[in-house]
């Protein structure tokens, strides 16, 4: 891809040559470690590391993992965009050690916290090592909620608006309030830990049973099937304190419900434990949207950190909240650091930075780079005229489609990018989907649809094009759409638009055609506890493992039943 340095403003080195401004943004304190590049104020690409590395999240959240970069992704990404090393004007690293707890200070218990600043000042040397040629006088270490911050205001579409960023933490601090002027942050709130709604909520995971900083997303599914029956209990450990930040102290759970271990079955406590901590951060969410509004008076409001991936709580803000718009950052957890950091140094470099346009910004293959890879497995597969067509026969006939084109998508959700498609007509669908991927049954599957199709489907937020919003179904439509609407009645939808998304637009028209719905099941191309599918191997190795019944990748076709037939040849379907 092209990478020239149009718009913006150039740097002129000495000599008067034109220099292109190069910064690489780097997530690596926490967890989710990720890159992303800016060139000339463009996002010239961004990935997390465990689509390299096939370790889900990359690397275990403690400080003695700190020191662990991302190294495939960034040399990935400097190799894409045509830059050395050396090359960098910038490295942008999410965390700033001087703001991090002194020496000695007690952070939620964590004798190690030391240990974590220490391997971050120690940073630049590091990448240095991973990078060779790198100039570790270049690293510019940025305020972790800045960094999430700018993700929302400098990567989405509004150059005024107020901000909020809600985490687990940053170097002391768990959330971030701020107004956005000419794309210029001011911060108006900030909260210190112990208060925290990203911990309470991770806390809440590992109560209930699941992976803490990892199944958050499950533990809302599961909230959907309890009632808010100790809301007035929680809301007294966890509401807005009415002066810009809240209170978020940890809360003794096990005194609604006993923990759940491994392998127990779901309790109705369960559910119901979830749906008051959900109930009462939706409330407080409001509650700190309210108080930004009034004194913003900004008409659009940007989300970023872990807790923005809560869909549940970004409607009920966009629903209930005072903001025209609400735009969500699609990588809002810590993987989105490295695209705000490098974003925000760019800007404090001199760069005219533009939003980033689509979450398709990860790796990507030529059709011979996927042929020759189809070969390499001796795997038997077709050339059908039209991949969309052919994709949608299969879903006409129940089929489940594993979609790899294009370039991967940056953040956790498939957007048509690395997909599992499926017809969602057939409520069996979602067992299978969930069987396919080897994952608990309560969990939803989301439609995907395109844009000017959605308002008669479904009730807004529109358009909705990272899934960060839960949508109602209009009447008529359930029984079209049984694979897709969760226990509460709710739908994930993910709007196409078709200038942006030709090919998935294309699939979308010729399901419509052959099923009368103009709706497919989208969900991530992986299986359980694998990180999403990326390259060309792994969409094969997916493949040869689950029951999928195709496989289309790139303008190539694979089918179940002929899979392993061992000839590999091409035939073009007429
Ligand atoms: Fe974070």
């Amino acid at each position: 891809m092209s990478v020239s340095g149009k718009g913006g403003f150039p740097f002129y080195a000495p000599g008067n040559r034109v220099r292109r401004m190069r910064v690489l943004g780097v997530n690596a304190v926490f967890h989710d470690p990720a890159v992303a590049l800016v060139v000339d104020g463009a996002v010239v690409a961004a990935a997390e590391e465990e689509r390299f590395t096939r370790r889900k999240h990359g690397k275990v959240c403690v400080p003695f993992s700190t020191w662990e970069l991302p190294e495939e992704s960034a040399s990935w990404a400097l190799r894409f965009g045509g830059v050395a090393p050396s090359e960098l004007d910038a490295i942008a690293y999410s965390y700033d050690p001087e703001l991090a707890p002194p020496d000695g200070a007690e952070l939620h218990e964590n004798e190690y916290e030391a240990l974590r600043t220490y391997f971050v000042r120690r940073a630049p040397g590091f990448m240095a090592a991973a990078l060779p040629g790198l100039d570790r006088s270049k690293v510019r270490f940025v305020p972790h909620h800045v960094a999430h911050a700018a993700s929302a205001y400098l990567a989405g579409p509004y150059r005024d608006c107020a901000v909020m960023v809600m985490d687990g933490r940053g170097e002391q601090t768990s959330y971030l309030a701020g107004v956005v002027r000419g794309g210029e942050l001011e911060v108006l709130h900030r909260v210190a830990i112990p208060d925290s709604l990203g911990l309470r909520y991770e806390e809440l995971t590992m109560h209930v049973g699941f992976k803490r900083s990892s199944d958050e997303y499950k533990v809302m599914a599961l909230a959907s099937y309890g009632k808010p029956r100790w809301l007035a209990e929680i809301r007294e450990a966890m509401h807005a304190d009415g002066a810009g930040g809240f209170v978020a102290r940890p809360i003794d759970l096990a005194r609604f419900v006993p923990p759940r271990r491994e392998g127990e079955e779901f309790s109705d406590g369960h559910a119901d434990l979830a749906a008051s901590v959900q109930a009462a951060l939706q409330e407080t969410i409001l509650e700190l949207a309210r108080g930004l509004y009034e004194e913003t008076k900004m008409r659009a409001l940007v989300l970023a950190g872990g807790v923005a991936l809560n869909v549940v709580a970004n409607s009920y803000v966009a629903e209930k909240g005072p903001f025209e718009h609400v735009w969500v950052q699609p990588a809002a957890g810590d993987a989105g650091t490295a695209l705000g950091a490098a974003m925000y140094v760019a800007r404090a470099m001199g760069d005219d930075v533009r939003p980033m346009g689509s979450a398709a910004l990860g790796r990507g293959w030529s059709d011979a780079e996927i042929e020759a890879a189809l070969d390499g497995a001796n795997v038997y597969y077709t050339r059908p005229r039209d991949i969309a067509e052919a994709v949608a026969d299969v879903i006409a006939q129940d089929g489940i489609v594993a979609w790899f084109q294009g370039r991967s998508e940056f953040g956790p959700r498939a957007l048509g990018h690395r997909s599992l498609l499926a017809n969602p007509r057939y409520a069996d669908t979602l067992r299978r989907l969930n069987d396919v991927k080897g994952r608990e049954q309560f969990r939803p599957v989301a439609p995907m649809t395109l844009l000017e199709k959605a308002p008669e489907i479904f009730n807004g937020p529109f358009p909705s094009p990272y899934m960060l919003f839960v949508h109602t179904v209009k009447p008529g439509w359930e029984e079209k759409l049984r694979a897709v609407i969760h226990v509460d009645g709710t739908a994930r939808v993910q709007t196409v638009d078709r200038r942006e998304e030709r090919l998935v637009a294309r699939m979308l028209d010729a399901v419509e055609r052959k099923t009368g719905v103009p709706v497919v099941v989208n969900t991530s191309l992986n299986t359980a506890g694998r990180p999403m599918v990326d390259s060309p191997r792994d969409a094969l190795e997916c493949f040869g493992s689950a029951p999928v019944d195709a496989l289309a990748i790139g303008p190539f076709l694979l089918k179940r039943e002929t899979f392993a037939r061992g000839s590999s040849s091409v035939s073009a379907v007429a």
